[in-house]
C-alpha cells in the first residue's frame, strides 16, 4: 500500500497535465498564420499560386488546389495539406524544396485542422 499514494501523486500530475495542453487551443492568428506566412505564402500567393493553391486567404485555401479539397476540417488525417507535411516522399513534401517543418509546427497544423480548422474572417496572408 505504501507505493499507492506516490502513484496516485503521479496519476494527478498527469491528469492535469493532459488537462491544460488539451485546453489549450489552436490561436490561427498566434500559432497557424506566422507558419504560413514564412514557409508556404512564397508559393501559394495570389501571384504564384503553385498546384493552384492558394494560402492568402480562407475562401481559396478552403477551395483548395489542383487535387481538390486539401483542408478537411475536424480531420487531419484526410486533408492533403496534412499528408503533404508528413508524406516521406521529398518530391511531395510541403514545404517543397525545403526541410520539413519542425514536428510542433505540423502537429499546431493538425490540431487546427481537427479543432475545425478555424480562420476568422478578414484575416488575409501576405508575403
Ligand atoms: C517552393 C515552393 C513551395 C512552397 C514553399 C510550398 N509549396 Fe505547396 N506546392 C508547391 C507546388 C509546386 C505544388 C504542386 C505540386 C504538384 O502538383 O505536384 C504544391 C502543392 C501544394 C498543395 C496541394 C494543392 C492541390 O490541391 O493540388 C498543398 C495543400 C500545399 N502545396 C501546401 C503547402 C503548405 C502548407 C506549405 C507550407 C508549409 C507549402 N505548400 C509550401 C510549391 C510549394
Amino acid at each position: 500500500m505504501r507505493a499507492l499514494p506516490i502513484k496516485t501523486a503521479a496519476a494527478t500530475v498527469a491528469l492535469f497535465t493532459a488537462s491544460v495542453f488539451a485546453a489549450e487551443k489552436i490561436d490561427f492568428a498566434k500559432d497557424i498564420q506566422p507558419i504560413f506566412k514564412s514557409t508556404c505564402i512564397e508559393c501559394h500567393n495570389p501571384k504564384k499560386v503553385k498546384g493552384k493553391f492558394r494560402l492568402d486567404n480562407k475562401a481559396d485555401a478552403m477551395k483548395g488546389g489542383k487535387e481538390g479539397k486539401d483542408i478537411v476540417p475536424g480531420k487531419a488525417e484526410d486533408s492533403l495539406m496534412y499528408k503533404l507535411l508528413i508524406t516521406k516522399d521529398e518530391d511531395d513534401r510541403m514545404p517543397q524544396d525545403k526541410d520539413p517543418l519542425p514536428k510542433d509546427k505540423i502537429e499546431k497544423i493538425k490540431q487546427w485542422i481537427n479543432e475545425g480548422a478555424n480562420w476568422p474572417d478578414g484575416v488575409t496572408i501576405s508575403k
